[in-house]
């Protein structure tokens, strides 16, 4: 059977992300889960805010194409996205926006989106741990008709989550993140 590939991506470019540090930790449990993992980040695919005179002057963007080429490449697909404003914020939606153009030969617009698994993983220095941006993140994908799994994590007080070795130390969000390995596992395995 061909190895499952899962694609990581952190919402946030920023030097010391906690969004970039949680999708290093899940990258490493769903290689332990037997996943052939890629971590990218969205800095290798710099996109201008979405525009639909620019689409119709210029086309898609190279690097939205590779993006969701690169997504295409993988049964499933983990965002860790921060919230901004109790949202997501421009960087990932904007990737998502420009994605959901693109229209490879021999494939229906969005294409990318229905036959992949996603799931979604937020972090926060507040309480709530960016519970709000996943809510808005499951709304736009589920506009894009992706299979969003049930399980998620948003991970609060993110500043002080981990041990020396950049694990995460409460057993509450080793569960939850575990939870969210195993399903989209699972579930990216019976969609192969
Ligand atoms: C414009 C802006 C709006 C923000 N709004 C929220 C918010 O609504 N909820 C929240 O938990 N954090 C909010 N934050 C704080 C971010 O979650 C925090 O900066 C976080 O560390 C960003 O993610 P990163 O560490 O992965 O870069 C906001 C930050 C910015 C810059």
């Amino acid at each position: 059977m061909a190895a499952l590939k899962i694609l990581v991506i952190p919402g946030s470019l920023r030097t010391g992300s906690h969004n970039a540090r949680l999708a290093a930790a899940a990258a490493d449990q769903l290689a332990q889960a037997g996943a052939e993992v890629t971590r990218i980040s969205l800095g290798d695919f710099p996109l201008p805010i979405y525009d639909g005179d620019l689409q119709t002057k210029s086309g898609v963007p190279k690097h939205a194409i590779n993006l969701k080429r690169m997504m295409s490449a993988h049964h499933g697909v983990l965002l860790v996205s921060p919230e901004y404003n109790s949202s997501v914020p421009p960087l990932v939606k904007n990737a998502i926006d420009w994605v959901s153009r693109v229209q490879d030969a021999h494939e229906t617009r969005g294409q990318v989106f229905r036959e992949r698994v996603f799931a979604i993983a937020a972090a926060s220095e507040n309480r709530l741990g960016g519970a709000r941006c996943l809510a808005a993140l499951r709304l736009i994908l589920a506009a894009c008709h992706a299979m969003v799994i049930p399980n998620q994590l948003a991970l609060a007080f993110a500043g002080e989550a981990y041990d020396d070795m950049d694990r995460l130390k409460h057993p509450a969000d080793i569960e939850t993140l575990d939870a969210l390995v195993r399903q989209l596992v699972d579930v990216s395995q019976r969609m192969m």
